[in-house]
């Protein structure tokens, strides 16, 4: 049986990732260095930081990566590297690391767009089970997608505006939590409750689209008219109620989502996968409705790059290779 080992590259955002994996299903070594330090002090992503740290590191995260996976250039099958969406100077670095390496050792080149790459997060547990429907939920992208095979992706809906993951984090700001607020709202939220009545963005009645800046408007207004009125805010309770709405949208369109298409899979997937709300309310529907929920490990919910090296293998399967012409796609359509 012939073995297959793909490198996947991830440099999409503010993680240099750099991974092996054998068979598009096991992962050999999974090497990510975050930069979330970096961007700490700005409280945000500084997209110029982000690409100046990229290219510092990922060389070495690459060569980690074949040592600990125990191999070396020339048993590898394929390079697979992140081509969009993501932020242009840091999707750039990642493509040409790959473009250099499957130039240098006549390696196909294989793009991966980075939601196709968290949904096969999954795959790296078990086994896709087609068809299924994906919640994919990160700092960039909110969507909902079909699959009825490998390779094929179908979205039934998209945000509008921010992501559910992007809310998290500017509504962490507004409360003066430091960068990433996606986590530090989940614990904050524990000791609050949904008592402020934020608004739900349902939008059209058939619509699996989603919207979260009037919510994080709805958060904005109540704090500043709070504080107008020289009220004291609990923060707990405003992270309760806005992790309340932004939980019961994703949960009640993703379960549509499963109705709509009658599968029986539903893969989460994306940093926001991390919520333990979400986890929670998502579980319960889940048994309710007869579905199997499949959620990733933490470490692969996040960004990283054995995902990408799984899409990756299946697309190299396909033949769906690039060549040296391959560009960074910021807006990459799956
Ligand atoms: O997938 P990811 O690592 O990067 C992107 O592709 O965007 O997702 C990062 C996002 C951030 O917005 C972060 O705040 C959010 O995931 N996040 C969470 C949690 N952990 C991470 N959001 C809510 N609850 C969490 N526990
Ligand atoms: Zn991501």
């Amino acid at each position: 049986q012939t073995r297959t080992l793909v490198l996947g590259i991830e440099t999409s955002c503010d993680e240099t990732a750099a991974a092996v994996v054998e068979n598009g299903q096991r992962v050999l070594s999974n090497v990510i260095s975050s930069q979330v330090d970096v961007h700490r002090k700005f409280g945000g992503v500084v997209p110029e930081v982000a690409s100046r740290r990229h290219v510092e590191r990922i060389t070495q995260i690459i060569q980690e990566a074949l040592d600990r996976a125990g191999v070396t250039l020339d048993d590898l099958s394929a390079v697979a590297v992140t081509q969009g969406p993501g932020l242009v100077g840091a999707l750039l670095i990642g493509v040409s690391a790959a473009k250099a390496l499957s130039f240098a050792r006549g390696l196909p080149l294989v793009p991966v767009h980075h939601i196709a790459g968290h949904i096969y997060a999954s795959h790296l547990v078990e086994p896709l089970a087609f068809p299924l429907v994906a919640l994919v939920v990160s700092g960039g992208h909110t969507e909902l997608i079909l699959m009825r095979e490998h390779n094929r992706f179908e979205r039934l809906g998209r945000t509008r505006d921010d992501a559910a993951g992007e809310a998290y984090d500017k509504v962490a700001r507004l409360l003066h939590l430091p960068y990433p607020g996606g986590p530090e709202i989940d614990r904050l939220a524990k000791d609050g409750s949904d008592v402020l009545d934020f608004p739900r963005a349902w939008l059209e009645p058939d619509s699996f689209d989603f919207s979260f800046s009037g919510l994080k408007s709805a958060v904005i207004n109540y704090l500043h008219n709070a504080r107008q009125r020289g009220e004291t805010v609990n923060p707990a309770d405003v992270a309760a109620s806005f992790q309340e709405s932004v939980v019961e949208v994703l949960v009640e369109k993703a379960m549509r989502a499963v109705a709509h298409t009658g599968v029986k899979q539903l893969v989460l997937a994306g940093g926001v996968s991390a919520n333990s709300r979400l986890r929670e309310a998502l579980g319960a529907r889940c048994r309710e409705a007869g579905i199997t929920l499949r959620v990733p490990p933490l470490s692969l919910c996040t960004d990283n790059a054995a995902m990408i090296a799984a899409a990756g293998t299946y697309r190299f399967f396909d033949g769906q290779v690039g060549d040296l012409s391959l560009n960074a796609e910021p807006n990459l359509p799956l």
